[in-house]
């Protein structure tokens, strides 16, 4: 028997190498090895939380698709599907929310980052609630997350523990996968996560190779001029040092002796070179998706059926646990 998986990305905007190493390239990754029942989910409706246009909406949930599958994510070895079309997400947070203490969302440091930037809607208040039901519907044993979503799997797994207890064996406790780079930082500010907030400090996955060049050769280093690994001493260097090695599929050991007596000039030259020649194909592998829209909206559909499938077997359970079926 394979492990169940899930885990999901917003369409928010465009992806950047953050959400490429800390996530979408892990997704792929796991996917291809073969031991994992892999569910991956637009999660839309998360989305709503930030108040997008249905022009928008529309176009980044096509965009993030296309970036999916561009990323190597196969729809015929994983359920590759869209939340809102999957009724269970929604209905099973409302049971989940008269669960959850106010005083667990309250301390969530993405909700009070985001309420912060954009003011608070109840929405954004009750996301974990939503992402915990997008993990407990499909019994997943492991879910591959950057490190900023570590917090929101810990609400998944005490909701889980509350609900077995309360109404008998239902939910497994899920574990967060982190890859080598589970936070990628800002090029610009190394005490900052990446993020879209900060374009400069961002390289974004569909960037022009002279963009990411360029971004990469500004990219702030710390003082001196040897290339070491040391994220307290030189914590923009151990960001770069991270990100090439995952992108060259090599180690921060073998980079170390490969650059010993090398100027930064050279090895941001060369991390350019490596990161522009590793994201090139799928960024024309992407623009030939957004070229054919129906069969984005095609797979989509197939997907959303089959985790409809999963999600509302679990959820007839539920109803059953609570009394609710007669
Ligand atoms: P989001 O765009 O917030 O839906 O994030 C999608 C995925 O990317 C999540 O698993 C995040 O944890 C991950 N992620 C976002 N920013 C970073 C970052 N700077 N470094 C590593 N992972 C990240
Ligand atoms: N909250 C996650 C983020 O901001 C996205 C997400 C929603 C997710 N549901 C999920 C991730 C379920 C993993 C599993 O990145």
């Amino acid at each position: 028997m394979k492990t169940p998986l899930v885990s999901g990305i917003q369409p928010t905007g465009r992806l950047h190498v953050g959400n490429y190493l800390g996530a979408l390239k892990n997704f792929v990754d796991l996917q291809n090895l073969g031991r994992y029942d892999c569910r991956f989910v637009i999660v839309d409706l998360h989305a709503l939380t930030e108040h997008i246009t249905q022009k928008e909406q529309r176009r980044n949930i096509l965009e993030l698709a296309a970036d999916f599958l561009a990323a190597g994510i196969d729809p015929k070895k994983s359920i590759f599907f869209q939340q809102s079309q999957v009724p269970a997400h929604a209905e099973l947070t409302w049971v989940l929310s008269s669960l959850t203490p106010m005083g667990e969302l309250n301390r969530m440091t993405q909700f009070k980052d985001k309420a912060d930037r954009h003011g608070a809607n109840v929405g954004l208040f009750t996301y974990p609630v939503l992402m915990a039901a997008d993990i407990l519907l499909y019994d997943s044993k492991v879910v591959p997350v950057g490190e900023d979503q570590l917090q929101h799997l810990e609400l998944a797994r005490t909701l889980a523990r509350k609900f077995n207890e309360r109404y008998g064996r239902t939910f497994v406790e899920p574990k967060p996968l982190l890859t080598e780079a589970p936070r990628v930082m800002n090029l610009l500010n190394p005490a900052k996560k990446m993020s879209k907030s900060d374009p400069n400090g961002c390289v974004f996955l569909d960037d022009e190779p002279n963009v990411v060049a360029n971004k990469v050769r500004r990219a702030v280093t710390d003082s001196g001029s040897e290339i070491i690994f040391d994220p307290v001493g030189k914590p923009a260097l151990a960001n770069l040092l991270r990100i090439y090695a995952a992108v060259g599929s090599t180690t921060v050991k073998r980079l170390e002796s490969r650059y010993r007596g090398v100027g930064y000039g050279t090895f941001k030259r060369e991390l350019g070179d490596v990161l522009v020649e590793h994201l090139a194909p799928m960024r024309e592998r992407k623009k030939k998706f957004m070229r054919d829209p129906a069969k984005l909206r095609r797979v989509l559909e197939r997907g959303s059926k089959q985790a409809n499938k999963i999600a509302g077997d679990k959820f007839a359970d539920v109803r059953k646990k609570l009394g609710l079926s007669l």
